[in-house]
Parts: structure tokens; C-alpha cells; sequence
């Protein structure tokens, strides 16, 4: 039974007609819904003055309201975590395990809230709605498993006669869970999903961009039966709160996910404390390349760089920013990549029909278009997908494509539909992953080819922690494509893979003279 096969979070396909029409009308019946988040310390929602939420779709619509966190709160929850560490780590594995399945459950039960949470607040489209919940359930099993495959017992290890050693994991202490807003469920509950499951307490701060998606996520938790004192939520404005608390001598640990520059942060602010040496999971940008020599595929490829690049918004930090293709194919290759990016449909992320939804907030927004703006001075313009009317008031931004020289590639991530292609010499294979290699970062890459030797060749001087051949960049699967990046990156582990528990866990080992 500890051992049970587990499977992945099914879902359902948007062609499933049985599936979606009760859904539909699910969906429908929460449009006019609001919900309130606040910081819960203890078990208890705590009150103050709430502000209002609007959606990147239009930013005239209210979907909620948040009360933000302030000092008390933050203090009690770090009194309330150190306090329940020691309980939580000794609850059995099987245990903390069984809360968290029943967690995957309830999330699968309350689909269609956060479906529309996901695509109201985060401006997801339906399907990769879907594919967030779905990765956040499979996290909430699949560290399940892993507490009990890890944690569930100490291993024995070998000693002289008369002596017995063994060797066994437990928690650290207090975790700071940060998350970001564009896998506002998925990422958020992975983070505090490993850190719970390894026998630590957890305060979770979500993006101040999506408290409400959060709230109903750590609400998920607290129903399933994780301890009140063992979870806390900070949400909101940290104006100086992140600093008490990570500079908080109690906290061991820190699962961050989010920009290269604020993990620098986080890392100052834990190595300025005069006490414990906390540990801090980071997972950062990218700024992921694709190569595509003379053999490819050209359609296939076509298909797997809209998807890389334009997904999401490119509001991963998965997606393909930079296209190197070879000459031969190069003028083909452009000339499709514009005129697909004609037919990519912007829109209501809850209507089928729409490939694009909008950009996070009109910050971002507006940082897009100033990048392309400046860009658009010295790179060629090769595609834009036409912005429809009526989307005025939303934060929707126009997915563009630019022609750049290999010498000019982009060296800082830009968060969004922003897609550079370049072109390399037959004999320049090589000399572009070593290009790509030297911009620092280490996350995905991906290759369409049809020469073993390409494979053999990008396999082997790659630095990403992710390599896609012949398919597009996005959307790991957990269990199957452990995630997460080197370098400019992050720390690792991966998120979703087998040794990512461990980044949580302490390890004791005790002796007998027996
Ligand atoms: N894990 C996501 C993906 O693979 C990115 O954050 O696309």
C-alpha cells in the first residue's frame, strides 16, 4: 500500500463535449461571484480593511477583495509554525501523506472554482486552467508518495560488530513558501506541498498578484486536515514583512520561485541573519533558446515555437524566447512563423476559441510594449498577431516575433509573447548552443532535428536543466519531467522529481552500542 502506483491527474479533453457542458454552466454561474482573501494565521481569517481585486480580462470587473497581511500577523505566524515544527515532523509520513492526497481530492472536487479563479485572476485560457490544476494535483500525490517512499522509514546502514547505524530523514523547521503569479496554484502548492510533505511547517506568501487563487488553495489544505498551527497565509503588500520574515532566526528554509533578481535578494537577506544557515530552494528565469537545423520538420516546428513562445501569454518561465535556425530553412521558417502568428486568436481566456488570453497586469503590459518598441529599432519586425476590438480595458498584449542578429541575442528575460529568432551557419550548430549557453541561464531548450548527430551534439553541451527534442518546451509533467533549471536558473532540485524532497528534509543519523 505505501507503495501504490500513483497516477497522474487525468482531466478531461476540451473536445469532450459530456465533460464540458456542465462545466460550461458551472463556469457560467460563478461569473458573478466575488472572493475575499486574507491572511489566515492559526486557522483563523483575520479582518482589516479590504481592498478590491480586478481581473487582467477588463480592469473595470471586481472579483474580490484582500485584506493584507501586516506585522501581528506575520509575528504569529512565526511564533505559531515554530511552535508546531517539532508535532508536525513527528506525525508519520503516512500520515502527513494522507492529508495531502485528500487535499488532490478536494482540488479535483472544486474544479470549476478554481478554473475560473485561475482564469479570472491569472487570465489562464481553459486549457492550461486545466493543466495548472491538474499539475497542482498530481504535486499534492506525488510528494504523498515521495514522504512515504523517503521518509516513511530510516535506512540501516552497515557497522562494526556491536554497533547499529541507521540513517533517516526528517524536517528542517519553518518554511517560507513565496510563489508566483503565473502558476498561482500549481507552483504555490508545490512548494508547500514538499515542505509539509518532509515534516515542516509552512507560511505561505502568494504573488501579491493572486491572493485569491491562493486563498482557496490553502483552504483546500486546511479542509483536507493539515493543522491549523502547522500552515499559515500571508497575503498581500510586503512593505518590509518579507524582511522580518525571512531574516527570522526560526526560519529554516525558503522554497522561492520567481525572478533571477529576487532570489539574489532572499539570498542577502537569509545570509545577513546571525543564526541558522537556512536553506533556499530557488526556481528563476530562463531565457530559453530553440534549435532547429536543416532536417527538421518544418510544420512540427511551426506548431512547437507558437506553443513555446506565445502559450500562456509566453508567461512562463518555460517559453521559447529565442528561435536559432539554420539558414537553409531560415527564410521558410520566418515567413511561416508571421503569418501563423496572424491566425493565433486573443480573447476571453474562458471561450474555446481563444489561443491568447491578456498579459498579468498593465505593468506588464506596458514593460512589453516599451521592450518591443525598442526593439523594433534595430530588429526587424517578422510577426504580429492582430489585436481584436473591445479588448481595451484588459491587459492584453499582441504576441510579436523579431528577426535579430546571433551578435544582438537578448541577454534579460522578458516576461511575455516576445519571440527573437536568429539565424546560424551550416556549420555554426555548435557555436549556438554555446551562445546560448553563455547568456548563463539553464532551463529549457529545445531541438527539432532529424540528425542523431544534432541530438548528440545539443544532449551533450547543453547546460539546461530541461532539453525538449523534436516537441515544444512547455508544460512538465510531474512525475515524468522533473523541472526546474541551473545556472541564472535556480538551485534546484526539480520540482516534480524524485531528489526534491531532500532540498527539504534534514538527515540524522544515529549510532548503537548495542
Ligand atoms: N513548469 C512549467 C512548464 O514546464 C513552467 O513553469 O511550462
Amino acid at each position: 500500500e505505501v507503495f501504490a502506483p500513483r497516477r497522474n491527474s487525468q482531466g478531461f479533453a476540451m473536445t469532450d463535449t459530456l465533460a464540458l457542458a456542465p462545466l460550461r454552466q458551472q463556469l457560467a454561474a460563478l461569473e458573478n461571484q466575488r472572493f475575499h482573501a486574507s491572511p489566515i494565521v492559526g486557522g483563523q481569517r483575520r479582518t482589516g480593511t479590504a481592498q478590491p481585486r480586478v481581473s487582467p480580462i477588463d480592469s473595470r470587473r471586481e472579483i474580490g477583495s484582500l485584506v493584507a497581511s501586516d506585522a501581528s500577523a506575520v509575528e504569529l505566524a512565526l511564533n505559531l509554525a515554530d511552535a508546531a515544527q517539532d508535532a508536525w515532523a513527528e506525525t508519520a509520513a503516512n500520515q502527513r501523506a494522507a492529508m495531502l492526497e485528500k487535499a488532490a481530492d478536494l482540488l479535483e472536487a472544486r474544479q470549476a472554482e478554481f478554473l475560473w479563479l485561475l482564469s479570472r485572476e491569472a487570465g489562464k485560457t481553459l486549457p492550461d486552467a486545466l493543466g495548472e490544476l491538474r499539475e497542482a494535483v498530481d504535486f499534492c500525490r506525488y510528494y504523498a508518495h515521495e514522504a512515504r517512499r523517503l521518509m516513511g522509514s530510516a535506512i540501516a546502514l552497515p557497522g562494526v560488530t556491536g554497533e547499529a547505524n541507521e540513517l533517516r530523514l526528517t524536517g528542517r523547521g519553518p518554511f517560507i513558501a513565496i510563489a508566483p503569479w503565473n502558476f498561482p496554484l500549481a507552483i504555490f502548492l508545490g512548494q508547500i506541498t514538499a515542505a509539509l510533505a518532509a515534516g515542516n511547517t509552512v507560511i505561505a506568501k502568494p504573488s501579491r498578484r493572486t491572493p485569491l487563487i491562493g486563498m482557496r488553495a490553502i483552504e483546500a489544505l486546511l479542509d483536507a486536515g493539515i493543522p491549523a498551527d502547522v500552515l499559515h497565509y500571508l497575503p498581500g503588500e510586503s512593505g518590509g514583512l518579507s524582511d522580518k520574515l525571512l531574516g527570522d532566526a526560526r526560519v529554516a528554509g525558503v522554497a522561492f520561485t520567481g525572478s533571477t533578481g529576487a532570489a539574489w535578494k532572499i539570498n542577502r537577506t537569509l545570509a545577513a541573519r546571525d543564526s541558522s544557515i537556512a536553506s533556499l530552494i530557488a526556481e528563476t528565469g530562463g531565457l530559453n533558446a530553440m534549435i532547429a537545423d536543416s532536417s527538421a520538420h518544418v510544420e512540427q516546428l511551426i506548431l512547437d515555437v507558437l506553443m513555446s513562445a506565445f502559450n500562456s501569454a509566453g508567461q512562463r518561465c518555460s517559453a521559447l524566447r529565442i528561435l536559432l535556425v539554420q539558414d537553409d530553412i531560415a527564410d521558410a521558417v520566418i515567413e511561416r512563423v508571421g503569418k501563423a502568428m496572424q491566425e493565433l486568436r486573443l480573447g476571453d481566456p474562458l471561450q474555446l476559441e481563444t489561443d491568447i488570453g491578456p498579459t498579468i497586469d498593465t505593468l506588464s503590459q506596458r514593460d512589453l510594449q516599451a521592450y518591443c518598441d525598442k526593439l523594433a529599432q534595430s530588429a526587424k519586425l517578422i510577426g504580429k498577431t492582430p489585436l481584436p476590438q473591445g479588448l481595451e480595458n484588459g491587459c492584453f498584449f499582441a504576441p510579436q516575433a523579431f528577426e535579430v542578429s546571433l551578435d544582438a541575442l537578448p541577454t534579460v528575460e522578458t516576461f511575455g509573447p516576445v519571440l527573437h529568432i536568429a539565424r546560424f551557419k551550416s556549420d555554426g550548430l555548435e557555436d549556438a548552443v554555446h551562445r546560448v549557453n553563455k547568456l548563463g541561464f539553464g532551463l529549457t531548450m529545445g531541438v527539432h532535428t532529424r540528425l542523431d548527430s544534432t541530438v548528440a551534439l545539443v544532449r551533450r553541451l547543453a547546460k539546461v536543466g530541461n532539453l525538449y527534442i523534436n516537441r515544444n518546451q512547455i508544460g512538465a509533467v510531474v512525475g515524468s519531467q522533473p523541472f526546474g533549471g541551473e545556472g541564472l536558473s535556480g538551485t534546484g532540485f526539480k520540482a516534480g522529481g524524485p531528489h526534491y524532497l531532500l532540498r527539504f528534509a534534514a538527515e540524522r543519523t544515529v549510532t548503537v552500542n548495542t
